[in-house]
């Protein structure tokens, strides 16, 4: 009996662990959309990109910063302006970006900064799109507050197209595989990539910030993924919305199926216990017989009465 407990008991805490172990992972699924290490990217850029700024940097003007070594590969700059400029005026260009006029920026600031990324060799590393390979480079743009320059950890501003739409102008890319179609990919700053038809010239336009690129359909079917390093920047946004459906799905009847495991080994260890007790109970019922039969033997006659109700018991347990 004792050596029961002790392995149902390791069984349940095993079985609860488990659950435990998968249950954040379960929850990241739903509520993060894996762009966590590129927004932590961002974040870094934002700070670096400020870092190029002189003590009084002038409006309009781009300045380009340095990223740390362990991002060698990604060109970043930084431009400041005021908000009521880039509404009349637009910036032409800003990089690979053209910014006509009409752009608008929420919250009000009078002075905000322009952030633009170029992720080089990193693209795939922090936007990769499964199923698809990249033509350019990823190229970003993102607004910022721009009224102090050494602010870290900037929420983006909201920034929108209200006239037209700006241009990123890729110039060459990559050659696009023979009956291959390429499409522009623009990826949100929740990691929602929409793709779009590619403007003549290798343009692309956008109405809002983020990050953009040129993409093209892989030849070969898609691999499955391979198991994330656990140290390595996560790759990050795989927004096909199917493949997360079917992983949550398969994440919550995995969840169901430990559920009733555990549900079945409570039963079994109650069962067990249940029959455990019968049978001491039985054992405790023939000792009491053999004693009232040699009672009955020494003409102790009215303990004999009820000793044949013990049969029964059996049929009440087990109701
Ligand atoms: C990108 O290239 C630089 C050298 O130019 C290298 O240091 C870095 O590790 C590369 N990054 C990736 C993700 O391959
Ligand atoms: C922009 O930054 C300045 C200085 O930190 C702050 O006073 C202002 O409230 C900020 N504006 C917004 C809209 O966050
Ligand atoms: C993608 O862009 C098109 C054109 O702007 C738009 O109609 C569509 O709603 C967008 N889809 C998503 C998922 O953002």
């Amino acid at each position: 009996m004792h050596l029961m407990r002790l392995q149902f008991s390791s069984i349940v805490k095993h079985v609860l662990l488990i659950w435990l172990f998968w249950w954040p992972i379960i929850e990241s699924q739903i509520s993060n959309p894996q762009s966590k290490p590129a927004r932590a990217l961002d974040a870094t850029l934002q700070d670096y990109a400020y870092r190029a700024f002189v003590h009084h940097p002038r409006t309009g003007i781009p300045y380009d910063g340095t990223v740390p070594s362990y991002l060698t590969g990604i060109e970043i700059s930084a431009m400041r302006l005021r908000s009521g400029s880039l509404f009349h005026r637009g910036v032409e260009p800003f990089k690979e970006f053209k910014i006509p006029v009409g752009l608008q920026v929420q919250p009000y600031v009078e002075r905000l900064v322009l952030v633009f990324q170029n992720l080089g060799n990193w693209s795939t590393t922090y936007y990769s799109l499964p199923g698809y390979v990249y033509l350019a480079p990823v190229l970003g743009l993102l607004a910022y507050n721009g009224s102090d320059l050494s602010a870290r950890n900037l929420p983006e501003l909201d920034l929108w197209a209200s006239h037209e739409a700006i241009t990123i102008d890729f110039g060459r890319i990559s050659s696009i595989p023979i009956g291959s179609v390429a499409k522009c990919a623009w990826f949100d700053l929740h990691g929602q990539v929409n793709l779009t038809a590619l403007e003549s010239g290798n343009a692309c336009l956008a109405t809002e910030q983020g990050h953009f690129s040129i993409v093209t359909e892989s030849a070969d079917a898609p691999e499955p993924e391979p198991p994330a390093p656990p140290e390595a920047p996560a790759p990050s946004s795989r927004t096909n919305d199917d493949s997360k459906k079917w992983r949550f799905v398969g994440l919550v009847s995995g969840g169901i199926v430990l559920f009733v495991l555990l549900v079945l080994l409570i039963l079994c260890a109650w069962r067990y216990r249940r029959r455990k007790r019968m049978r001491e109970l039985e054992r405790a019922a023939d000792a009491g017989e053999a004693l009232r039969m040699r009672r009955v033997g020494n003409m102790t006659a009215p303990f004999a009465m009820d000793t044949r109700t013990m049969p029964n018991l059996e049929d009440i347990l087990a109701t």
